[in-house]
């Protein structure tokens, strides 16, 4: 298993371009599924998750041709196979996706259940309710949801109670094939939906309230082919600005927009960095200043994302005051800080709350990755600790942050890839 070293100490300092969205390239290329026609997905990071997923559709029978520039090409015409494996759904949960398409295009798939995972239990209730609402048979047999339908789904008023991405995600890529008006309450405003809404949009669906918590879709009977540019990857942006803030750096980070994460920025702007922003590039400069702790609580979109709130504490470990970290979303998602403790941070957990009082300096030392956006707090610590960090199990990381060590060497870190 490949390990990262990094040498703290160095303040970041330059500019690096931000990738597509990972959490916006699998749900679109779960969509192609329902086009009629070859389907062109551009701006898709060179991921580990993207890669599995594009493993997934091409071993339903899928056409997938890649170009260099990670443009894909997907032709679901040649499918034959309404499976999702075992071997491909237990390695990226996000393998639910093809759920809701297949059933709605094909009328029936077979997809492995996605057990739980590091930061949680994580069930997928919610999606199997509503595409049961939508008319759909659904038995989970020998580990796997085998999801049925008799001639087209039916449009269905469905309330989630829980707001949840990935079934706000599978539901509406249901409904825009289903037979009649879907109206989806509850729903997820995360940009990747809305990204994901837009892609449907441009193949053809009808869908209205678009970045609302209300969406309501009229079911069309086929959807076509078209080409989809990827959002920028918001928690990549989000990582790079939290990792500058807390070495004291500056980085400019272009083919972004600040839009996607006005939470995060004013945690920044109270964190005591100057922000500065254009049309698609965001720039954070902490003129050498230690971070001020932040107090923080994870919620959906547009409040602080979960998917930001290890790298938050992570600056908070250095940072001058005691800040409180309450994650809302995921169970068991501050485990990373007992790593951080380890390397000398002053953190205390109290059910899902953790209290961070910031120390002048970390200090290095072997951590372990437990899940991606834990791996990349790791990361963060070791770049502003006194010393070696090595940080083991990076395959996490690898699944979010595409060329992660060659951005933050471009950005002056003292960071290597060592094969183990
Ligand atoms: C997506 C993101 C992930 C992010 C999360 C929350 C992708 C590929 N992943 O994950 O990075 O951290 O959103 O912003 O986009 N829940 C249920 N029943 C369900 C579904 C969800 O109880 O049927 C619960 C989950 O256990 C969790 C909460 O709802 O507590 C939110 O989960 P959800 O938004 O579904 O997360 P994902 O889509 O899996």
């Amino acid at each position: 298993m490949d390990k990262l070293i990094i040498k703290g100490g160095n303040r970041l300092d330059g500019e690096i371009r931000i990738s597509g969205a990972k959490n916006s390239g699998l749900p679109v290329l779960a969509a192609t599924l329902l086009a009629e026609g070859p389907m062109h997905i551009c701006n898709l990071p060179h991921l580990n998750d993207i890669t599995t997923m594009l493993a997934l559709l091409r071993c339903m029978g899928v056409g997938v041709t890649i170009d260099e520039r990670m443009c894909v090409e997907v032709d679901p015409g040649s499918i034959n196979d309404f499976t999702a494996p075992y071997e491909l759904v237990k390695t990226m949960r996000a393998s639910i996706l093809v759920l809701g398409p297949m059933l709605a295009r094909f009328g029936t798939a077979n997809v492995s259940f996605p057990g739980g995972c590091a930061i949680g239990s994580r069930p997928v209730d919610i999606h199997l309710r509503g595409l049961e609402a939508m008319g759909a048979t659904i038995e989970v047999d020998e580990g796997y949801i085998r999801a049925r339908s008799s001639g087209r789904l039916k449009g269905a008023h469905i309330f989630m109670d829980t707001v949840t991405v990935g079934g706000t995600e599978n539901l509406l890529m249901a409904a825009v094939l289903a037979d009649g008006k879907t109206v989806l309450e509850n729903a997820a405003r995360e940009p990747e939906v809305v990204d994901l809404a837009n892609c449907l949009v441009a193949m053809g669906a009808d869908i209205d309230g678009i970045g609302s918590d209300s969406l309501t879709i009229r079911g069309r009977e086929r959807l076509q082919g078209c080409t989809y540019s990827v959002m920028p990857d918001r928690i990549e942006t989000g990582t790079y600005l939290t990792a500058a803030a807390a070495v004291g750096g500056r980085v400019k980070l272009k083919d972004t927009r600040e839009g996607l994460l006005e939470a995060v920025l004013l945690k920044l702007d109270e964190a005591g960095a100057s922000l500065s922003m254009g049309d698609n590039w965001i720039e954070l400069d902490m003129k050498g200043n230690r971070p001020r702790a932040v107090n923080l609580k994870t919620a959906p979109y547009p409040a602080f994302p979960t998917d930001m709130q290890a790298q938050f504490t992570a600056m908070n470990a250095v940072a001058e005051g005691t800040g409180t970290v309450i994650e809302t979303i995921f169970e068991n998602r501050l485990i990373q800080i007992h790593e951080l403790n380890r390397m000398g941070a002053s953190i205390a957990l109290e059910g899902n709350t953790a209290i961070v009082t910031g120390v002048e300096r970390l200090k290095g030392a072997p951590v372990m990755a437990t899940d991606l956006r834990a791996s990349a707090s790791l990361v963060i610590a070791g770049l502003m600790a006194e010393g070696e960090t090595v940080v083991d199990r990076i395959y996490h990381i690898d699944r979010g942050y595409e060329c992660i060590e060659e951005k933050l060497q471009l950005l002056g870190a003292d960071i290597r890839r060592v094969p183990d």
